[in-house]
C-alpha cells in the first residue's frame, strides 16, 4: 500500500458552510444549518482517505465542496498547490478535468437516455478532447474497469448495478483524474458486488496514481480500502489518522463507539465485543452543543466524571466534565499518524 507523502494533492482548510443562513465574518451563523464547521484535512497522492461518520455529519458536503461542486462559506481549498477557492468558472473547469466525482446510486447518476458510449465520452466532448482521441479513450475507460467496450452501444437499463457502477467509474476516470471523491460506491451494491467495486478501485489506483476521498457509513468497508481515515461529528473532523490507528487504537469517544458497533466476523471475538452505545441520537446541525458538540452524547465524559476529582456539571440525570460543555477541543496531533480532538482521549484500549 502507498504510504502518504509530505506534499498533499488536496488541502480543505478550516472550511465551513452554512446552509440557509446569513453568514458573519467567522463563517458561523445563528439561524442557517451548519453542515460543515472549520473542517480541515489533507489527501496526499496515491491514497485513499476514507470518510466516515453518522448521517448528517457533513461527509457529502465537504467532498462536494473540495470539488467545488458546493461553494464553502469560509475555508480554503487548495489543489495540486493552487488555491482553487475563488477560481474563475473558466478556470475551474479546466481543473474539473483532474477531479471527479462518482456518486452512491448508479441508477440515478447515470442518465438513462445515454447509451455506454456516450454517457463516458461526455467528458471528453465537454473538455473538448478530438474525436479520434475520444473513441480510444473510451474503450481503454472501459476495458479499464473490466467492461466489454463491444457493449457500448447499450443502454445502462441493460447493465446490472455493479457493471453500471463500473460505467460510473469509466465516466469519472476517462480524463485521468487525480482525485476522485467517492460517495457511497458501493453502499447500494449487494456485499459480494462491493468486494469487486472495492478490487477494481484498488486496482485502478495502484495504476494511475489517483487519490480517493472515500465517503461511506460502512466502517468494515472503509478498513478495506483506505490508508487513512477521517472521523466526522456534526460537520468537524473529531479524529484522523491511518487506517491501523483509527480501527487498533482509537482515542476520540465518538470513533470508539462507532466501532464498537462493527460486527466481528471471528464468532468468539464476536461473542466477546463489547459494545459502548452513544447517548441519544446525532444533534441537529443548526443548533451546535456549546464546548464539545459531541458532550451530549458522550459516555466517556459522564465515565471521566465519576472518576475524576474536576469541575463537574449536570446533564439531565448524570455528570460530565465542565470543561467538555464550555470548551470547543482543538485537533491534537499528526493527521499522518493521530490527530484527535477530545479533552479525555482514550490512550489504550
Ligand atoms: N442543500 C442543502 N440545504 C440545506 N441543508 C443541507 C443541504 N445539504 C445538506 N444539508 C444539511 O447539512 C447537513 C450535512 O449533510 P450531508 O449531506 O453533508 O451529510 P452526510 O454526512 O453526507 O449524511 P449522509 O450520510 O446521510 O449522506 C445535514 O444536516 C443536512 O440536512
Ligand atoms: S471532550 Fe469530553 S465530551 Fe468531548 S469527546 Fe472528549 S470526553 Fe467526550
Ligand atoms: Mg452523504
Amino acid at each position: 500500500m502507498a504510504h502518504p507523502t509530505p506534499t498533499p494533492l488536496l488541502e480543505l482548510k478550516d472550511i465551513c458552510k452554512t446552509f440557509n443562513g446569513s453568514v458573519s465574518w467567522r463563517g458561523r451563523s445563528s439561524n442557517g444549518v451548519q453542515a460543515v464547521d472549520q473542517a480541515t484535512l489533507a489527501l496526499y497522492p496515491g491514497e485513499t482517505l476514507g470518510l466516515v461518520g453518522e448521517t448528517g455529519s457533513g461527509k457529502s458536503t465537504l467532498g462536494r465542496i473540495a470539488l467545488r461542486l458546493i461553494e464553502p462559506s469560509s475555508g480554503n481549498v487548495i489543489f495540486e498547490g493552487q488555491d482553487i477557492t475563488h477560481l474563475s468558472a473558466r478556470l475551474m473547469r479546466e481543473k474539473r478535468q483532474r477531479m471527479q466525482m462518482v456518486f452512491q446510486d448508479p441508477y440515478g447518476s447515470l442518465d438513462p437516455r445515454m447509451s455506454v458510449d456516450k454517457l463516458v465520452s461526455e467528458p471528453l466532448v465537454v473538455h473538448n478532447v478530438a474525436f479520434a482521441q475520444r473513441q480510444e479513450k473510451m474503450h481503454a475507460a472501459l476495458e479499464q474497469v473490466g467492461l466489454d467496450p463491444s457493449l457500448a452501444h447499450r443502454y445502462p437499463h441493460e447493465f446490472s448495478g455493479g457493471q453500471r457502477q463500473r460505467i460510473g467509474i469509466a465516466r469519472a476516470m476517462v480524463l485521468d483524474p487525480a482525485f476522485l471523491v467517492l460517495d457511497e460506491p458501493v453502499s447500494a451494491l449487494d456485499v459480494s458486488i462491493q468486494a469487486q467495486v472495492l478490487n477494481l478501485l484498488h486496482e485502478i489506483q495502484i495504476r494511475t496514481g489517483v487519490s480517493y476521498l472515500f465517503i461511506a457509513h460502512d466502517l468494515s468497508v472503509v478498513r478495506h480500502i483506505s490508508h487513512r481515515v477521517a472521523v466526522m461529528y456534526l460537520g468537524r473532523i473529531v479524529e484522523i489518522g491511518t487506517r491501523d490507528a483509527i480501527y487498533n487504537r482509537p482515542k476520540h469517544p465518538y470513533t470508539v463507539s462507532l466501532l464498537s458497533a462493527v460486527p466481528i466476523p471471528d464468532p468468539v471475538l464476536e461473542r466477546a465485543r463489547k459494545r459502548i452505545p452513544l447517548i441519544g441520537e446525532i444533534g441537529s446541525a443548526n443548533n451546535t452543543p456549546s464546548g464539545c458538540r459531541f458532550h451530549p452524547r458522550c459516555p466517556r465524559a459522564h465515565e471521566i466524571a465519576q472518576q475524576k476529582n474536576i469541575a463537574k456539571q449536570k446533564l439531565g440525570a448524570i455528570e460530565i466534565p465542565v470543561v467538555c460543555a464550555t470548551q470547543d477541543p482543538a485537533l491534537v496531533g499528526s493527521d499522518t499518524e493521530q490527530a484527535c480532538a477530545c479533552h479525555f482521549p482514550h490512550e489504550t484500549l
